[in-house]
């Protein structure tokens, strides 16, 4: 059974199947809906169903009230359409028809970058190459049918050698497996790419780049995939991490610092009385952007990392004069546990 789903304010129009989320009709029929998590926890696909009536599969209470649900508020990645729908959200302005695939890969190399931190590279199968953007995501299948998201940290144009980097989460299922057993050469089932968190190249404006932790991970892919097609727009990266052992790939930051002239990089340490010799900046990461810019309107942002920073510092940003419509972010949000 499938169901026809209008959007508002475009009019335009794709079909539902009973067995799926808006969202992933809307992937499926290349509709661009704004989403991130793809499981009820970023609040990101948000938006009113106008006409019509939803199934809401189960999801983080933080992200949506009780009232906003009265209100025909939804999160469209979890709901399934019960008839046609209207639906109220704003389509992105995003013109590559690319659609996620499942395809099998091989673990080529897992190196510790930092006591909690994993370089992953994955092969794909010779045949094979992955159609992407920088920045976007896959979601590893596990076993029991359960998906974990991962940003895809190298740039499009290595499509058959795909870097993550993988933070230990403690109690974590898949990031416990990955650094305690995992070998090199395992197969895993992935899909993607996912995700609307990449560089958007038809602006002019400098770029600010905020990274929390392994937030850095997509943003590296952005800013490799910039360099290789001679972009010289500012680019400012901030990367926020506790003490200097968790700033990985620092000299790759420093290397791009030194060689660009348009590139600016700002290391900022939040636990820095840790550091006798650190010199640098201090803080929390989102408050050196403030910092630094009065206002920042003339500016295109990008944040990414943990979900309560990247919320943070969104609603802090807007208030220093950033455009909403200039921010772009990916919240690293916990698969699990999801509750009603
Ligand atoms: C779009 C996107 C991109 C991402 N990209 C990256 C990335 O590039 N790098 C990165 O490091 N992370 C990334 N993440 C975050 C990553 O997907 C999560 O950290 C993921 O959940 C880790 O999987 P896990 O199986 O190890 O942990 P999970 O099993 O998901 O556990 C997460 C936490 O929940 C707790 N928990 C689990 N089950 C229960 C339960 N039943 N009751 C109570 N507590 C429970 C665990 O103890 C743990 O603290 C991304 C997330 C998203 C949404
Ligand atoms: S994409 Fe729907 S809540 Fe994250």
């Amino acid at each position: 059974m499938s169901y026809t789903i209008t959007l508002l304010p475009s009019g335009h129009t794709f079909q539902a199947k009973s067995s799926q989320t808006i969202v992933e009709a809307a992937i499926d029929a290349g509709v661009h809906l704004p989403y991130g998590c793809r499981n009820g926890a970023c609040g990101a696909c948000k938006g009113k169903v106008v006409a019509g009536k939803v199934h809401l599969e189960d999801y983080q209470s933080s992200v949506i009230s009780e009232d906003e649900i009265k209100n025909g508020m939804t999160l469209f990645c979890r709901a399934i359409a019960l008839e046609n729908l209207t639906i109220e959200i704003k389509e992105l302005a995003i013109t590559n028809n690319i659609r996620p695939k499942i395809f099998p890969v091989r673990v080529e190399s897992l190196e510790a970058l930092t006591h909690d931190v994993m370089l992953m590279k994955l092969k794909l199968p010779s045949t094979d190459k992955l159609q992407f953007v920088a920045g976007q995501y896959l979601e590893f299948l596990l076993k029991d049918g359960k998906r974990r998201a991962f940003s895809i940290a190298s740039p499009s144009y290595e499509p058959s050698l795909l870097e993550i980097h993988l933070r230990l989460i403690p109690g974590g299922e898949f990031t416990e497996y990955v650094f305690k057993e995992m070998k090199e050469k395992s197969i895993l089932r992935v899909e993607g790419p996912f995700g609307n968190f990449f560089l958007r190249d038809d602006s002019k404006k400098p770029i600010i780049f905020v990274a929390g932790g392994t937030g850095f991970a997509p943003i590296k892919g952005m800013i490799e995939e910039a360099i290789q097609k001679n972009m010289t727009r500012p680019i400012r990266l901030y990367r926020g991490a506790r003490v200097l052992e968790d700033l990985y790939m620092d000299g790759l930051c420093k290397k791009w610092a030194n060689e660009f002239k348009h590139i600016e990089y700002i290391p900022v340490l939040s636990e820095s009385l840790k550091e006798e010799a650190w010199r640098g900046r201090t803080g929390l990461v989102h408050e050196a952007v403030l910092e630094d810019f009065v206002n920042l309107n003339d500016y295109q942002l990008y944040c990414c990392g943990a979900p309560q920073m990247v919320e943070v510092a969104h609603k802090a940003f807007i208030a220093q004069g950033l455009s909403e419509d200039e921010f772009y972010s990916d919240a690293f949000t916990f698969a699990a546990p999801i509750k009603k």
